[in-house]
């Protein structure tokens, strides 16, 4: 028999040689948040039918040049990823000099596969690298044993999700907000259901909180060494930050070993040749609030 456990689990995880640097004004020590970014989240991209930002559908988080991590729920399993988009280094959705690469496939993870709202996942890779710069770059992974939760820190989320539940249009500029982590036994009293691969945040009397348009974003955590850590993507809740109903993201660290695989360099297998013809909709003549109600209408989403 050959390597056959080659390359060894204990390999070093695979992050991006540099990862994880807060832009200037996310370091500040006061809490803001509900506010625009006044520069690019680097590891942010919006997630779009069509190079526009008019198609923005959810929100991405930069792992590698050629990975970025989303929710399950943005996409229908296993369809065509032709026509769809992730932009990067802007903060208005709109900007034409953002990075548009379109995604080469989606992949779906099979031993944790997206049921109901758990996990969350899906790994998108792209069809050419993106090329890193101040506005643009990649969210470190966390460690296997990140639980910020454990702590109540108040870590960040960002995207181009609607102002407050139900709101018809989506904002041009990116916005990001600081939400304390909950427990995920204090979440389930809320939420029946929240499992391991769950994390939940939000302020006790609510006004903080990702929503509709954000799925598949960054929450991100600072870790000792002060770098941006991927904690987990902006999955569901009832509503948009109302009181004692947190915000649910998919925690990373419950599929970590299927993120570093499927890196680049990683051990995931190549990706599937491109699906065949697909019964997906037209790339055009539908408007941003129709894409977005798609997976968000429902006071679950
Ligand atoms: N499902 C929503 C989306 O698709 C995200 C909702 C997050 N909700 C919340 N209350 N944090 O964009």
């Amino acid at each position: 028999m050959g390597a056959a456990t080659y390359p060894p689990r204990t390999y070093p995880s695979r992050q991006a040689a540099s990862c994880g640097n807060f832009p200037g004004f996310m370091t500040g020590d006061r809490i803001v948040g509900g506010e625009a970014a006044s520069s690019p989240i680097p590891w942010q991209v919006s997630v779009r039918q069509g190079q526009s930002g008019w198609g923005h559908f959810c929100g991405g988080t930069i792992l590698d040049a050629k990975t970025v991590m989303c929710a399950a729920h943005c996409f229908d399993k296993d369809q065509s990823m032709s026509g769809y988009y992730v932009a990067a280094g802007m903060t208005d959705r709109k900007d034409n000099n953002a990075q548009k690469i379109e995604i080469a496939n989606g992949v779906w993870n099979a031993q944790m596969p997206y049921v109901g709202n758990n996990n969350d996942f899906i790994i998108l890779k792209l069809k050419s690298a993106l090329t890193f710069n101040d506005k643009v770059g990649a969210a470190c992974l966390p460690e296997p044993s990140h639980a910020p939760d454990a702590t109540g820190q108040t870590c960040f989320v960002s995207g181009w999700g609607t102002l407050e539940s139900g709101a018809s249009g989506l904002p041009d500029d990116l916005q990001w907000v600081a939400v304390p982590t909950v427990t995920n036994a204090q979440c389930n009293e809320a939420y029946n259901g929240i499992t391991s691969s769950m994390i939940c945040a939000g302020l006790p009397t609510g006004g903080k909180d990702s929503c509709q348009g954000d799925s598949g974003g960054p929450f991100i955590c600072r870790n000792d060494n002060g770098k941006a850590v991927l904690t987990g993507v902006v999955s569901f809740g009832i509503g948009c930050a109302l009181a004692d109903y947190p915000g649910v993201y998919a925690r990373t660290t419950a599929v970590l070993d299927w993120v570093k695989d499927n890196m680049e360099g990683g051990s995931g297998s190549p990706p599937p040749p491109p699906p065949g013809p697909t019964t997906q909709g037209p790339t055009d003549g539908r408007s941003e609030e129709r894409r977005v109600g798609k997976e968000c209408r429902s006071r679950w989403s």
